[in-house]
């Protein structure tokens, strides 16, 4: 379904310009707006795709692959988010000049190498760092290192392979439980492991090195554990300035109470309550300021956004982790919350002029309830229909794992459709998308009803 945004061009020839005609418009609007691609296809794709679309700035927009929601906004492509080749087709066929990227694998991979180093593709704004700057969130051994050298607080660690492993072992026994150990690389969320027994702690860094998440834990980062509450804190990033996005805070825990297994993320709230003016200070000065002039003075060219992952100890701000992009399901509650035009700001990212740009949050709140499948984490079916899309007021719909089957949408994903609405407040807000949520029918639909119960 190609979706060509016509209503902006309509718009301009209402506006009578002396001397220009028809035609002139049209060139006018060619060099006014641009044809993007964004790569991923989740929520977070569909909640970027649904904020660019309103920009006056887009002609045509491409999901590569995108899924059932996405393609109300723009035309789908089926194309892998680690085909560089095949995106490179299809940039230069469609004169794409912007690339968000959405999830950390073609990151890590290099995708924004990819454009750089190509000679048709280097003037072609990619959202998203180099992987120079993506081993940020590829390698915890990368990360940490990176923190100590910048001085930006974090938990005390150690890093581990086979040839360090004895030291490893002293340093997890000075420790006390639980104990937290992480692979180094990439391992689809699931590289963490908080262990209260010191003997299985010691078993499973064992187990880690032994290859229990293959490559990515050949190395083992031994972290203190820290007690606290997280959130999420996103800037976006030209590689000089930065601009501070709206604060989240996701739920990641499977059951009510956050208990049960990891899942990619059952929900999100934006704004945190307990992250006020001054933690947000605290968390711009001592950490977010000293990242991105850390990548400046280590020479890593990074446009796009930073994730800090971080947890409050005594009212301080602690980083647990860096991601490269932007959270899921964090971006469907936060996009809510920007006013301004995303591919405005993200021109200045690949202009490197953000300080030039305008961000303006909105000062209500966003929740966002995810629905899932029955039996996710684990095992769960695809290919059910979900109906009652057409019956939701007031809330809007990101597609997480939904395709089309027919003209049916149907799940195709353990997250499947992320309710994200805006309220006064976080109560007005929660209402609204349980609502929703309880309105959208398929079989064996499960979401968690107690979110914000932390707060
Ligand atoms: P990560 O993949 O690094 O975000 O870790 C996944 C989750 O593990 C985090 O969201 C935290 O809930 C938890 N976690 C990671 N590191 C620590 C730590 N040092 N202390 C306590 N919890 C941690
Ligand atoms: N919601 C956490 C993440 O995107 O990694």
């Amino acid at each position: 379904m190609q979706y060509e945004i016509f209503r902006h061009f309509d718009l301009l020839k209402m506006i009578k310009i002396p001397y220009l005609n028809d035609l002139g418009l049209r060139i006018c609007f060619q060099f006014f707006t641009m044809n993007i691609l964004i790569v991923g296809s989740g929520g977070r794709e569909h909640a970027f795709a649904w904020k660019i679309s309103q920009s006056p700035r887009i002609n045509k927009l491409f999901i590569a692959p995108g899924n059932a929601g996405t393609a109300d906004f723009g035309t789908n492509v089926p194309i892998s988010v680690t085909d560089f080749q095949s995106m490179r087709t299809l940039v230069l066929e469609h004169q794409i000049k912007m690339v968000v990227v959405g999830p950390e694998v073609p990151l890590v991979e290099g995708i924004h190498d990819f454009f750089a180093n190509d000679e048709k593709l280097k003037d072609v704004f990619v959202i998203g760092p180099k992987s120079e700057g993506a081993i940020l969130e590829g390698s915890k051994d990368f990360a940490k290192q990176f923190m100590f050298r910048h001085s930006v607080p974090t938990a005390a660690y150690l890093s581990v392979t086979q040839a360090n492993l004895e030291e490893g072992i002293q340093f997890l026994r000075s420790l006390t439980a639980p104990y937290v150990l992480k692979a180094d690389g990439l391992a689809a969320g699931k590289g963490v492991l908080i262990i209260d027994d010191l003997n299985e702690a010691e078993q499973s860094i064992r187990e880690m090195l032994g290859g229990m998440f293959g490559q990515a834990s050949a190395t083992v980062v031994i972290e203190e554990f820290l007690s606290g509450i997280e959130c999420s804190v996103f800037a976006l990033t030209d590689g000089n300035d930065y601009k501070i996005l709206p604060v989240a805070k996701d739920y990641k825990r499977i059951g009510e109470g956050d208990t049960g297994l990891n899942t990619g993320g059952m929900g999100a709230i934006s704004p945190v309550p307990f992250a006020d003016a001054e933690f947000m200070k605290k968390v711009e000065e001592r950490i977010i300021i000293p990242t991105v002039n850390g990548l400046q003075k280590d020479g890593i060219d990074y446009k796009g956004f930073i994730f800090f992952g971080l947890i409050r100890v005594n009212n301080e701000p602690i980083v647990i982790e860096y991601n490269v992009r932007m959270g899921d399901p964090e971006t469907e509650a936060v996009i809510l919350r920007i006013n301004s035009d995303l591919v405005d700001l993200f021109e200045g990212v690949g202009e490197g002029n953000l300080a030039s740009r305008t961000l303006e949050i909105d000062s209500s709140s966003a929740a966002t309830v995810m629905l899932v499948a029955g039996g996710y984490p684990g095992d769960y079916e695809k290919g059910d229909v979900i109906t009652n899309l057409d019956g939701i007021a007031g809330s809007i719909l990101f597609h997480s794992g939904t395709t089309f089957s027919g003209d049916a949408v149907v799940t195709n994903g353990g997250r499947v459709i992320a309710v994200s609405s805006k309220g006064k407040n976080m109560d007005e807000a929660l209402a609204l998308s349980y609502k929703n949520a309880a309105a959208i029918k398929y079989k064996n639909k499960y979401y968690r009803t107690d979110l914000g119960f932390d707060l």
